[in-house]
């Protein structure tokens, strides 16, 4: 089982019309939480690292790149490493010899233009370094504490044909779109725009890529993937899951308990949510 390429996870969800779960992770315990939980439903699943997660980490990228490599390598189910949602090209370069075999490269914030002349650049860089890409078209809000782009904003969703064009001309391996969906929400109260989800479907020939899917409910992610989408990325519900856990169970002194306590939290909440993606 083990470390296998990220990309190689997605690619085989899409021939089979499934999806695969990819949890950001921040800490040990969440790396090991989300094995525990792929294990439990026998599926693949992808542990991915966010830049924030590294600048948590004091901008280094090697001590939990290599921890998660080396849980992936004695998992029970396939594991992917994935560098998610990088903006610097300095990360970006690092990912090759940190064991990533994807990475997510984000530049949604920019213009149209300004994003695809950035993207084909970090696109022609990952595919010449053998790395699968992911890239985002139409910002999915939420990120680093922003509110949510008001849903009615041009640009706020992904447009069909531009995101065709997007594919073609960048030549990304993947495309995140924004279809209602919104980064670090705490509740699973969103809804999806699967009209248009139907139509990206339609019009994009690469798999479909699902941010911030920490917001919805079980029954929105199985639509979700129902309607296409082969990339679930959760990171949030994760953190609700270990916060909750060592609010109830600290103790004075021993981290061990509550770290447990959160571990298990976490495993459960990844069981479940790689169980609702069908
Ligand atoms: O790239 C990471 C995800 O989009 C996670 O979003 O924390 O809202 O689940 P979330
Ligand atoms: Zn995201």
């Amino acid at each position: 089982m083990s470390l296998v390429p990220a990309g190689a996870l997605v690619t085989q969800a899409a021939a089979a019309g499934r999806a695969v779960a990819a949890f950001n992770i921040i800490t040990l315990e969440h790396a090991e939480a989300v094995i525990e939980g792929a294990e439990r439903t026998g599926l693949p699943v992808i542990l991915q690292l966010s830049q924030n997660a590294v600048k948590f980490r004091s901008g280094r990228l090697l001590p939990i790149a290599r921890a998660a490599s080396a849980c992936a390598e004695a998992a029970g189910v396939p594991v992917g490493l994935h560098l998610d949602h990088v903006q610097s090209s300095e990360l970006l370069r690092q990912a090759v010899d940190a064991g990533f075999g994807s990475v997510m490269y984000d530049a949604a914030r920019l213009p149209y233009g300004e994003n695809l002349e950035a993207t084909r650049s970090a696109a022609d860089w990952a595919h010449a370094n053998g790395l699968w890409i992911e890239a985002e078209l139409g910002e999915v809000g939420g990120k680093d504490g922003a509110a949510p782009p008001d849903p009615h904003a041009p640009g706020a969703r992904t447009d069909p044909d531009e995101a065709r064009r997007f594919v073609a001309d960048s030549g990304v391996d993947a495309l995140a779109v924004a279809i209602g969906s919104s980064h670090a929400m705490t509740s699973r109260t969103a809804s999806l725009d699967h009209a248009l989800l139907g139509r990206l479907a339609k019009a994009v020939e690469v798999p479909l890529v699902l941010h911030g899917s920490s917001g919805l409910p079980d029954s929105e992610l199985a639509a979700a993937v129902a309607g296409g989408i082969r990339k679930v990325n959760i990171g949030t519900a994760l953190n609700v899951a270990m916060t909750e856990a060592i609010r109830t169970h600290l103790t004075p002194a021993d981290p061990r308990p509550y770290l447990t306590a959160a571990r298990s939290a976490m495993a459960a909440t990844a069981a479940a949510m790689i169980a609702a993606l069908g």
